[in-house]
């Protein structure tokens, strides 16, 4: 739809000056700028005013049905299940997509998980994926809805025409340090998902110095705006709380946090892994109305079975043994006692450090790079032992990465008592 134009001078100087957009200048600046009109320069300095000064409610919401109306809106009605997602606004160790889509599908539900790739100190879930022999991330809409009849899961690249507005925006906060803003990230992470097409979506608002939310209230007011436009699309939205101060599991890095999601899928893994994947799938199913106790699903092995087969529909082994590092080296504690903090940032960053993100958007990941926690909180530790055993292909990135953990792991006398990992769950 053809959109009446506007100086961007006009809208940067509205924005900056503390004013209200109006409807036609938000759909106008969003329009122009993903067609080239509005030039990077000017959408860096709106970026910049709407990070310092904010946007009401109604500018939020106007800016996000922008966003979806600069693509397509996938149609999800043929998959002959109720459709169902999960969102992870990012952490450390977070590889909760690999075993909850199958775990959800086995319990009834089809799960359309469009993720995306790592960008600094968070991992992505495409690379994680990758990391098994033959795995194809790209499928086509009619693939992608075929799998989601048959399998009842997919997890899969979004294309390119699914919110283009929010795939140039979201690069361009990411160089110009205007991520961390609550109506931006509400905008990017709800345009997507409603463009996606899911009938429901739960999201999981991370809290801690691994998330972009570092305190609870800031969490809040996000998963709050979010449950609010998802209710104004048409979608059920439940957001959860959960803690980020430490990273999730043991693994953090691409092939290593698979290898902890077949464990939780076997029946293992790490107690805060499967507590938090339990508890995503419990509000998933609800939503989805189903009748189904994830826990009993899990044990039963039907998650596993699922997994394989959502492995095997995108070509991928789910035999093939995962890429093994080329180098590793250990990280010891320096003194004894309890094992009180863990930086969840300086473990998503030394993971970084290692290979296993990447710094600019075209650099290639490796994926046997990463990291396994040989303690985590309230693990009692003597001088010596290993804290982390670092993996990398390439060992002149272990000085980076030994560098980020120093001071990561604080050690003390005894550890306080850790509250569950979901903090507060936040309904529509
Ligand atoms: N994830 C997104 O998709 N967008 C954001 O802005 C932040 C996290």
């Amino acid at each position: 739809m053809a959109q009446q134009g506007f100086a961007a001078v006009d809208v940067i100087r509205a924005k900056r000056d503390g004013g209200a957009l109006t409807d036609e200048q938000v759909d106008w600046v969003i329009d122009a700028y993903t067609r080239g009109e509005v030039a990077e320069e000017q959408m860096s300095a709106l970026l910049m005013a709407i990070f310092l000064n904010g946007m009401t409610p109604p500018e939020i919401a106007r800016w996000t049905s922008a966003m979806i109306g600069s693509g397509i809106r996938l149609d999800l009605s043929t998959v002959g299940r109720p459709t169902v997602d999960k969102h992870s606004t990012g952490g450390v160790g977070d590889k909760i997509s690999l075993p909850l889509a199958p775990l959800v599908a086995a319990c009834g539900a089809a799960v359309p998980q469009l993720s995306g790739r790592g960008l600094g100190h968070t991992g992505g879930t495409l690379d994680k994926m990758e990391s098994i022999a033959g795995w194809n991330p790209l499928l086509s809409a009619t693939s992608m809805t075929a799998q989601l009849a048959q399998v009842g899961a997919v997890i899969c690249a979004a294309s390119a025409d699914l919110a283009p507005a929010d795939r140039k925006l979201y690069a361009l906060r990411d160089v110009t340090s205007t991520v961390e803003s609550i109506p931006m990230i509400a905008a990017s992470i709800m345009s997507k998902k409603i463009a996606e097409g899911t009938d429901a979506l739960v999201l999981d608002v991370k809290v801690g110095s691994g998330a972009f939310m570092k305190d609870r209230e800031s969490a809040r007011r996000l998963a709050r705006t979010m449950v609010e436009l998802g209710a104004a699309h048409g979608v059920s939205t439940t957001a959860l709380l959960t803690d980020m101060s430490v990273p999730l599991g043991l693994a953090v890095g691409n092939a290593v946090e698979v290898a902890e999601s077949l464990e939780v899928l076997a029946g293992g893994g790490p107690a805060d892994v499967v507590e938090l994947t339990l508890a995503l799938a419990t509000e998933m199913v609800a939503l989805a109305g189903l009748d189904a106790d994830p826990a009993e699903v899990l044990a039963s092995g039907r998650a596993m079975d699922r997994w394989r087969a959502m492995v095997s529909a995108q070509g991928g082994d789910p035999d093939a043994p995962l890429p093994a590092p080329k180098h590793t080296r250990v990280v010891t504690a320096e003194s004894s006692g309890v094992v009180t903090g863990m930086d969840a940032l300086a473990v998503g960053t030394a993971a970084w450090r290692l290979g296993a993100g990447r710094a600019r958007k075209e650099d290639a990941v490796q994926y046997a790079a990463g990291l396994l926690c040989r303690a985590k909180p309230g693990d009692a530790v003597n001088a010596g032992d290993p804290l982390f055993e670092l993996h990398t292909d390439t060992p002149e990135r272990f000085d980076a990465a030994i560098a980020e953990l120093a001071g990561a792991v604080t050690i003390g006398a005894t550890a306080a008592e850790r509250p569950g990992i979901v903090l507060e769950t936040v309904r529509g």
